[in-house]
């Protein structure tokens, strides 16, 4: 399949694109387009056949269900059940904006959809080109992100082509995307409101808005799911984000930690292997082997969520094969950085004494 790639930022014929997007999405086939977040893949949400094509273009075992994306609060009832008041109470606060609600469904959307489920999540993307292409198509969007199934999300175009150029109708690239993780998700069909994924809507920020919630298992201890643990959102159970080299973290003392890295990092190049390193800008001078890689200063949470992804498939381009990280705990975007981190990590982090 040829794929058209479309420059928003050099284009000035924005609403033609747009209305050839839409179009595309309407008749059944696939469009990739920046949200706030990361990348997405688009397809009609009420159309089964859609989201066939989604599940083969990425990889993706069909058991994870898609988020619906919508463009006003209207479009909600159209999808599920709304009469609960955290729903509008959670909306008027963070939508348009990186939160996913998991609600109840109406029989408008297809189980291929949902992974089967009895359940939707639903997104309201901010993000002026997402918004104006849902409006376009006049549906809802499924998109999970728009990488191949386990490799990091793509953060800019470019890696979007990479994973999927000859498996979609049309990548709509606008450069870089603002956050970098995905969005946070909440479960609203229980009593009890519940984290299904952390994102730069905090639990704090949750928490003010609905009072004490909690959070799914498997976000607050990953290794329940060797444990046999099963997450609410399935797509927790796998192993995400993953570099294709190995990584490892290290917490503690910076300069211990910087000591320890070297160590590894000199044994692994005397045995011929190609060693990444990522640092924060204070840490980085530390270290004397391996390729180090600034994520940001440490305290910009901010920053080292945009870069993390981007890092990863970068150390990918080079072919290297063990990757050495300290841990970034600082900072409102610290839970859902370190959440993605430790498991392109496998959880293997490690405490430096
Ligand atoms: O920021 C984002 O959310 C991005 C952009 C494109 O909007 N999308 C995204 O989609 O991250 P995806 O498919 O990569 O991740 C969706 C996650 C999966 O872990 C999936 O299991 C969970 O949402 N999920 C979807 N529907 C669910 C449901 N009904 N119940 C529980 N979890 C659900
Ligand atoms: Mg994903």
């Amino acid at each position: 399949m040829k794929t058209i790639v479309s420059n928003i930022e050099e284009n000035d014929d924005y609403n033609k694109i747009i209305k050839e997007a839409g179009e595309i999405i309407r008749k059944g086939g696939l469009v990739a387009f920046p949200t706030e977040t990361v990348y997405g893949l688009g397809g009609d949400g009420l159309n089964p056949e859609a989201s066939k094509k989604i599940y083969a273009a990425k990889g993706r075992p069909s058991d994870n269900p898609l988020i619906l994306h919508i463009c006003d609060i209207k479009q909600l009832e159209d999808i599920a059940e709304t009469d609960d008041i955290r729903i509008k109470k959670l909306a008027e606060k963070f939508w348009p904006g990186p939160l996913t609600m998991v609600l109840k469904k109406k029989d408008i959307v297809p189980k291929s959809t949902t992974g089967g489920l009895g359940t939707v999540a639903v997104r309201m993307p901010n993000n002026k080109l997402a918004l104006d292409l849902i409006r376009a198509a006049n549906t809802p969007i499924a998109a999970p992100s728009a990488n191949t199934s386990g490799r990091p999300s793509p953060t800019n175009g470019k890696r979007v082509a990479e994973d999927l150029d000859g498996k979609i109708d049309m990548i709509l690239d606008a450069g870089s995307v603002e956050i970098g993780l995905e969005s946070s998700i909440i479960d609203l069909t229980g009593e009890k409101a519940c984290i299904l994924r952390p994102g730069a809507v905090t639990k704090e920020m949750f928490e003010e808005v609905l009072g004490e919630i909690e959070v799914d298992r498997v976000v607050k201890d990953p290794s329940s799911v060797k444990e046999g643990y099963k997450p609410k959102a399935p797509g927790m159970k796998y192993r995400h984000y993953a570099p294709k080299a190995e990584l490892k973290m290290f917490r503690g003392e910076e300069k211990k930690v910087a000591e320890e890295i070297n160590k590894l990092a000199a044994e692994d190049e005397k045995n011929g292997l190609k060693v990444g390193i990522i640092a924060s800008l204070e840490t980085a001078k530390l270290y004397v082997f391996g390729e180090v890689v600034v994520i940001g200063a440490r305290n910009d949470d901010v920053e080292i969520a945009r870069n993390l992804y981007e890092i990863l498939r970068e150390f990918d381009d080079k072919k290297t094969d063990r990757i050495y990280s300290e841990v970034f705990e600082d900072g409102k975007l610290a839970k859902a950085i370190m959440n993605r981190f430790s498991k392109a990590a496998s959880n293997n982090i490690i405490d430096i004494l």
